[in-house]
């Protein structure tokens, strides 16, 4: 098993472990999993979701531009990544969620979205209020106030929490998604996900196999496998885990 630096964080009923843990992991600027690209997956599959060929340079078409703002991304976990200005870039609305105030912080002055934050709401919002961020826990988010989301996409979400939490993101994940009558409304998600042997490392990122799908995701939406991946050894993932890994995207719509 790869050696795993150990967070020790500040457990308090407003911070538990898990929200801990990934603090203290932005104060010690021990942030690997950020990449400095647009998340590849995303470039090749954002059809699927929106129906536009989009390319990872801003739109050029202004009506097309207008009409994506209609549309909003949910980002869980979006950490600082570069995928929010990239859908920005593309007109459309982005929610993101994160409990760090450092990855916001460094999210808005690395792409200059001059946000402001509301302490009562627990809301940044900037880029022309196409932005919209909470600040704070997944499962303590009152996410259906915010949604229901067009789009999502899941880029070191679910792989990032601890196992015992798959069932917690799961409903949080239907309350974001199902209309206020109950019924689904007509989203777009996709997921990465990472396959490996889980006897050998504990994660994060955590494996996510077929049984998982099975159990946590076929009885509630249709879910497709739209790519497996393996990762180069010399992948980030594939190092710290420490034996082959597969990259595996999933597109989720409602039940049929
Ligand atoms: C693996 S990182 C992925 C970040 C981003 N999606 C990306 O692709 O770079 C996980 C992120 O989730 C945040 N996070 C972890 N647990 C959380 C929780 N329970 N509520 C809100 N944010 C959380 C962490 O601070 C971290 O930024």
């Amino acid at each position: 098993m790869a050696e795993i630096k150990t967070f020790k964080g500040t457990e308090s009923s407003s911070d538990p472990f898990n929200v801990s843990y990934w603090k203290k992991r932005w104060e010690e600027n021990e942030t690997g999993f950020h990449r400095t690209e647009i998340n590849p997956f995303l470039l090749r599959h954002i059809e699927i979701v929106t129906g536009q060929n989009l390319t990872p340079e801003p739109i050029g078409d202004i009506a097309q531009f207008q009409e994506n703002s209609n549309k909003t991304w949910f980002v869980p976990l979006c950490g600082k990544t570069m995928d929010i200005p990239y859908l920005l870039s593309q007109g459309f609305r982005v929610f993101g969620l994160e409990a760090a105030k450092l990855a916001i912080e460094a999210l808005d002055q690395e792409h200059s979205l001059c946000l402001v934050y509301n302490e009562e709401t627990k809301l940044f919002t900037g880029a022309d209020g196409l932005l919209q961020i909470y600040m704070g826990d997944l499962f303590t988010c009152p996410i259906e106030d915010f949604g229901p989301f067009d789009y999502v996409w899941d880029r070191g979400s679910f792989v990032a929490l601890e196992y015992p939490f798959r069932s917690s993101y799961i409903e949080l994940m239907k309350r974001a998604l199902k209309k206020s009558d109950g019924s689904w409304y007509n989203f777009k998600y996709l997921l990465e996900s990472f396959l490996y042997d889980k006897s050998i490392y504990e994660g994060p990122p955590r494996s996510v196999d077929d049984n998982d799908i099975e159990e946590f995701f076929k009885p509630w939406c249709s879910i497709k496998l739209i790519e497996t991946d393996p990762l180069p050894p010399d992948n980030r993932v594939a190092t710290v885990v420490g034996e082959e890994v597969f990259a595996r995207i999933y597109f989720i719509q409602p039940p049929n």
